[in-house]
């Protein structure tokens, strides 16, 4: 199967979770952001998945080198299918199979962009049959209140942002108030909450 996002074409044929409408959503939003801003750009699309944010990211916007990562070795395989399918050049990217951060050390990013899994525990009887069948549960699932990605994801990203980087991040609307913890307690001080196209909170973009 393969779906449009934004001037891409995205395959699915390796069984990865499947874009979603709300991602479009933010990551055309960032994309017009980007454009205005001048020079390189050094982005980390972490939580990857298709690919679909990087390439999008890469499609429209000059000057951008982007880095993918996925723990998953399916997602590595659809992501290096899809650059190909997009005519990416080999140049403009890398693509890393890690557990968050772990194989990033060192590295700083102008730009992270971050789809976790965050389907919570307690929601789990509100997936669908079919995104049960289709998309492997680490794609979707984030233990209890859905935050166990998010949390350890925000707890390591500042360390890999440039100074005056950003971080766009979405969520389920119900862990806004869990989130707002999160961010004071890992000090990031300068963020703001972004509603999607349903007007249900969806999406954060935190400053350095
Ligand atoms: C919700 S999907 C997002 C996919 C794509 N970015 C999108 O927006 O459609 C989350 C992705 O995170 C990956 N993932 C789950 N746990 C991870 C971890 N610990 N480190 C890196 N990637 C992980 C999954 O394999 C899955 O591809």
């Amino acid at each position: 199967m393969q779906v449009k996002f934004l001037n891409c074409l995205i395959d699915l044929s390796k069984g990865v979770f499947k874009p979603r409408p709300e991602t479009k959503f933010w990551v055309k939003k960032v994309i017009q952001e980007l454009k205005k801003q001048k020079g390189k750009l050094k982005i980390l699309d972490i939580f990857s998945g298709s690919g679909c944010i990087g390439i999008a990211i890469l499609k429209n916007k000059k000057g951008v080198f982007c880095h993918f990562v996925d723990i998953d070795k399916r997602a590595i395989e659809q992501i290096k299918i899809n650059l190909k399918l997009n005519k990416i050049s080999p140049r403009s990217y890398l693509v890393s199979q890690s557990n968050l951060f772990e194989k990033l050390k060192g590295k700083k990013y102008d730009i992270i962009c971050a789809n976790p899994p965050y389907v919570a525990k307690e929601r789990l009887w509100e997936v669908q049959e079919s995104v049960k069948k289709t998309e492997p549960k680490i794609s979707w699932y984030g233990g209890k209140g859905g935050l166990r990605w998010i949390k350890k994801f925000l707890k390591e990203a500042k360390k890999f942002l440039k100074p005056g980087g950003k971080i766009f991040m979405e969520f389920d609307p119900l862990q806004i108030p869990e989130i707002e913890k999160i961010l004071k307690k890992e000090r990031y001080s300068h963020f703001q909450f972004y509603k999607d196209q349903f007007q249900r909170y969806r999406w954060l973009k935190i400053q350095n």
